[in-house]
């Protein structure tokens, strides 16, 4: 862990930020590594219970590090999959967490940076904000990324996306159900601060409980989600009346 990513606490909210500016927190192998660690980081702490993630600068996340692509060679096969293991975990971080996680997003959110916005719980914007799958512009696939994109949005807009390279605006992606509030640039963080303060002022076990049963049920057919209630219904029973934390 380094100041590749930088950690701050405001009562219980946790922002993490990726802090490589002069590279739009364009993800290299070691800004990503960093990124999977303090997420688990917030995760395991007590004294939080929500994580803003954001980026420095004027981009939240140019994507994968093109600079990294030229090592990255069917003949450096392990370089390879663990590159691949290490995107895939960056990923899957996020609904593996107990606890929400919001996206402040100013700038540009290019493939994995616009992966990563998708995969958080929330996200707000700002008005500035653009995302895009530029990686057929490459002339590469979108590839870890896809499977959250086919679930954020309508399958015409997922293709339209990945197939175009083009980048929406935020107010797009706002109308396609990506993300949830678009707020004036230097609002931004003072509005995600406020979305995460009133998460963090409920009954944390609830709030923990909302999102593991959300992430259990979201994607399962419809009899085993209800069985999933179920439980989470009878175990809901012993937090009535303990109060707000
Ligand atoms: N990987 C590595 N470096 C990146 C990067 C990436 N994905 N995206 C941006 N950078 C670097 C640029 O090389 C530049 O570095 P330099 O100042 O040392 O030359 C710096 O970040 C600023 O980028 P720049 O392109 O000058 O900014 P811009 O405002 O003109 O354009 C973008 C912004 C996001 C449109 C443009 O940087 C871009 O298209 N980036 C690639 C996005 C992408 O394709 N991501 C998916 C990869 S599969």
């Amino acid at each position: 862990m380094s100041e590749l990513v930088l950690s701050e606490s405001h009562g219980r909210v946790r922002v993490l930020t990726l802090n490589r500016p002069d590279k739009l927190n364009a993800l290299n192998t070691a800004l990503t590594e960093a990124l999977v660690a303090w997420l688990e980081e917030a995760d395991r702490d007590d004294a939080v219970s929500v994580v803003i993630f954001t980026g420095a600068g004027r981009a939240f996340c140019a994507g994968a590090d093109i600079g990294e692509f030229a090592d990255l060679t069917p003949d450096h096969a392990a370089r390879v999959e663990h590159r691949a293991q290490l995107t895939l975990r960056s990923h899957l971080v996020f609904s593996r967490m107990k606890k929400p996680v919001i996206a402040a997003v100013r700038g540009a959110a290019m493939g994995g940076g616009a992966g990563l916005a998708l995969a958080c719980d929330l996200v707000v914007a700002s008005e500035n904000a653009r995302f895009a799958y530029p990686e057929i512009k490459h002339g590469i696939l979108p590839s870890i990324v896809m499977t959250n994109l086919t679930r954020q949005v309508g399958r015409k807009a997922a293709f339209e996306l990945v197939s175009t390279g083009e980048a929406i605006s935020a107010a797009r992606a706002f109308e396609l159900g990506a993300i949830n509030k678009v707020v004036p640039d230097e609002k931004l963080m003072e509005a995600t601060m406020a979305l995460a303060q009133t998460l963090a002022g409920y009954k944390y076990e609830a709030l923990f409980a909302i999102k593991q049963l959300f992430h259990k049920v979201v994607d399962v057919p419809l009899a085993e989600g209800l069985e999933e209630g179920r439980k989470s219904n009878v175990a809901m029973r012993a937090m009535y009346g303990a109060g707000t934390r």
